[in-house]
């Protein structure tokens, strides 16, 4: 356990990854059995596109094999479908992901839906849904799963800590609250029309701010000593930066917490960027190994 206020995102998913890769080589000698991710980009969304990359570099230094599919993007839904119904059937992919959003013509709960559970990297399938919520061995979102190890880090056993997450979104908000329930917490879902918002964050021990609005979470709403973890990215006008070339104002990424108020208070903070981000990916390739394992009645690691 670290005692610098400032959670380190960046070394935290290098020492997970650093641990997922050891469990990969070992999957390896003791199996003949290589982790497979595949990886669906339709169109050419900038930011999905680093994304995608990202991914894959990550992929391939962890000792897996990483597939990319790149679709254009006036791709057909019945096409997205039919590439996830061979990678469902190819016993060398164990983990899919359809990056999203999706082209406007493509459903993107359809082709989530269409992607076997079993392979279902991202959580974010109904079946992966009911399996979290009801105990069982799910394969759970990423974002919230980083979320869960750092805090588990900072504070140990979280039984009986009183949690608030702002934000009830499918990817991140309500993931967390199942996975912090988990763990024994009392946990409050907070969301735009919440009543009182200021006072129900300063009685959490644990504050996860996932709502997409810049720094909304003021910093007199933490709880002295409490843990806060911030996914929000937001870009932000940062005139005290100065102009670009082409005379707009230079920007920058903020959280949806006001940081620099906000690590007065805290005990321990994730900083934006540099905090929540690294970990999504070291825990997408977490969830492929514990897929591969559980696709070949191998008993997955525990990370
Ligand atoms: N787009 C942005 N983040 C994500 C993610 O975690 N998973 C998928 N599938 N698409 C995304």
């Amino acid at each position: 356990m670290t005692t610098d206020k400032i959670i380190d995102g960046k070394a935290f998913a290098a020492n997970f990854l650093g641990i997922v890769s050891k469990e990969v080589k070992r999957l390896k000698s003791s199996h003949e059995l290589e982790p497979g991710l595949a990886v669906v980009l339709v169109g050419n969304d900038p930011a999905s596109a680093v994304y995608v990359r990202n991914k894959g570099e990550r992929t391939r230094e962890a000792g897996m094999h990483s597939f990319e599919h790149r679709l254009p993007a006036d791709t057909s839904e019945e096409d997205v479908l039919t590439l996830v119904a061979h990678l469902n059937e190819d016993a060398t992919v164990h983990g899919i992901l359809v990056q999203l959003p999706l082209p406007h013509q493509i459903d993107e709960q359809k082709v989530l839906a269409a992607i076997n559970p079993d392979k279902d990297v991202d959580g974010f399938h109904v079946t992966s849904v009911g399996r979290l919520w009801t105990g069982g061995d799910a394969l759970v979102p990423c974002t919230p799963y980083g979320c869960l190890l750092m805090l588990k880090d900072r504070l140990g056993d979280l039984s009986g800590k009183r949690a608030i997450i702002v934000g009830r979104s499918n990817i991140v908000g309500k993931p967390m609250a199942a996975l912090l329930l988990a763990e024994s917490c009392t946990v409050t879902i907070a969301h735009s029309r919440t009543q009182d918002l200021p006072e129900r964050c300063r009685e959490a021990d644990i504050l996860v701010a996932a709502v997409g609005r810049a720094e909304m979470i003021m910093g007199d709403w933490v709880k002295p000593g409490a843990v806060v973890i911030d996914v929000g990215i937001n870009r932000v006008e940062a005139p005290e930066r100065g102009v670009k070339e082409d005379g707009t104002v230079k920007t920058k990424l903020v959280g949806d917490v006001e940081y620099a108020e906000a690590i007065k208070r805290a005990s321990a903070i994730t900083p934006v960027p540099g905090g929540v981000g690294p970990m999504t990916i070291a825990c997408l390739l977490r969830n492929t190994l514990v897929a591969a394992c559980q696709q070949n009645g191998i008993e997955p690691p525990v990370l």
